[in-house]
């Protein structure tokens, strides 16, 4: 049982991340595109987006379901570092993410500074989740 949510939590650690990786160049190629492919791309951005954070709940739903039932207290340092970043990054996707991107669509945005901030977002979002990776993965006894 306890296997089964690690490998849960594990499939939901890669979805939540992997998709990030196709952000980028798709926000690449929305620069100079025409109205029609435009809308193509911000289409495949809102999905990445919706599967983030879909596995985003999934993750935290398994991790707090191991804490639960499996060995590790819920005050191990390397879950309270998790649980800290997990707040700053949750803010983060909900906000830079799904309000920027519906500023795209206001008469007087500017698009490419709207392009740059989601870029920046999505790097800064991976960054997080890796370091989230690692605390998960070594955990480290950090005090
Ligand atoms: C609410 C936040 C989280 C909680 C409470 C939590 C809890 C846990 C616990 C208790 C384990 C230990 C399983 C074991 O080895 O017996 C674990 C493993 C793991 N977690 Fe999380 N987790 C959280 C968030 C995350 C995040 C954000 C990621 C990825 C970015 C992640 C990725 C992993 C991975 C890859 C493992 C397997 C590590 C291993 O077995 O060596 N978790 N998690």
């Amino acid at each position: 049982m306890y296997g089964t949510f690690v490998f849960v939590h594990v499939v939901s650690a890669v979805l939540s991340i992997g998709p990030l990786f196709l952000l980028m160049p798709t926000i690449k190629r929305l620069r100079n595109a025409d109205p029609l492919t435009e809308k193509a791309y911000l289409t495949v951005i809102n999905v990445i987006i919706r599967l983030v954070m879909h596995a985003g709940h999934l993750l935290v739903i398994s991790g707090a379901l191991l804490l639960l039932i499996g060995p590790w207290p819920w005050f191990t340092s390397w879950v309270i570092a998790t649980l800290a970043i997990l707040l700053l990054s949750g803010v983060f996707l909900s906000t830079g993410f799904t309000r920027v991107l519906r500023r795209y669509h206001l008469p007087d945005s500017n698009k490419a500074e709207i392009l740059t901030i989601l870029t920046r977002t999505s790097w800064i979002y991976i960054g997080l989740m890796l370091i989230m990776l690692w605390l998960m993965v070594q955990k480290p006894m950090l005090w």
